[in-house]
């Protein structure tokens, strides 16, 4: 079986996190982990599983990630089982009423991808996630990577299943 992790990454810690994701499940699976700029649409075609992971800039995905997944073809994704997943600040670290009530109408990267994949025909096996990050250049919250590998792996039986 072939899985795709495509990230993009600002500061580093999605990249991290794709790195994290794509480790859990080499043992078992072939696994290419690519930063956005470096997909071909060719290399769409043949994955079992696609994961797909940006930073939460503005509520939303990167424009590089926005951009990748609107060239996706209409049903580009069809007989694909795909993932999505994010990085982003937690609230809890967030000192701004009016942040949280943006953040509480307008999310994160990960639903947005999630549904795109989705419109792209592709089927989501997992909920979107996010993985915390303790300030803008992170680094990442303790233990963010070992639950992006459960994360991962969860996916992935989720695949296998459906
Ligand atoms: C311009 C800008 C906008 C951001 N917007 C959000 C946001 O809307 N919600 C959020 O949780 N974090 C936001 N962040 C924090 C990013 O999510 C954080 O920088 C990112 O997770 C780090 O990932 P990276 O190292 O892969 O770039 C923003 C950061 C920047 C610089």
């Amino acid at each position: 079986m072939k899985v795709l992790v495509i990230y993009d990454s600002v500061f580093g810690n999605t990249e991290k996190i794709a790195q994290a994701i794509g480790n859990a499940l080499m043992s078992q699976e072939n696994v290419e982990i690519l930063h956005v700029s470096d997909v071909k649409p060719e290399q769409l075609m043949g994955p079992n599983l696609i994961i797909v992971g940006s930073p939460t800039r503005g509520f939303r995905p990167t424009g590089a990630i926005k951009h990748f997944l609107k060239n996706i073809l209409a049903d580009g994704l069809k007989g694909v089982k795909v993932a999505a997943f994010d990085t982003r600040m937690s609230m809890e670290d967030v000192n701004s009423r009016i942040l949280h009530f943006l953040v509480n109408i307008f999310g994160y990267a990960a639903k947005p991808i999630a549904e795109k994949l989705r419109k792209k025909a592709g089927e989501l096996v997992i909920a979107p996630e996010g993985f915390i990050v303790k300030g803008t250049k992170g680094p990442l919250k303790e233990g963010e990577l070992e639950r992006a590998a459960t994360w991962a792996k969860q996916a992935l039986a989720a695949q296998q299943i459906a």
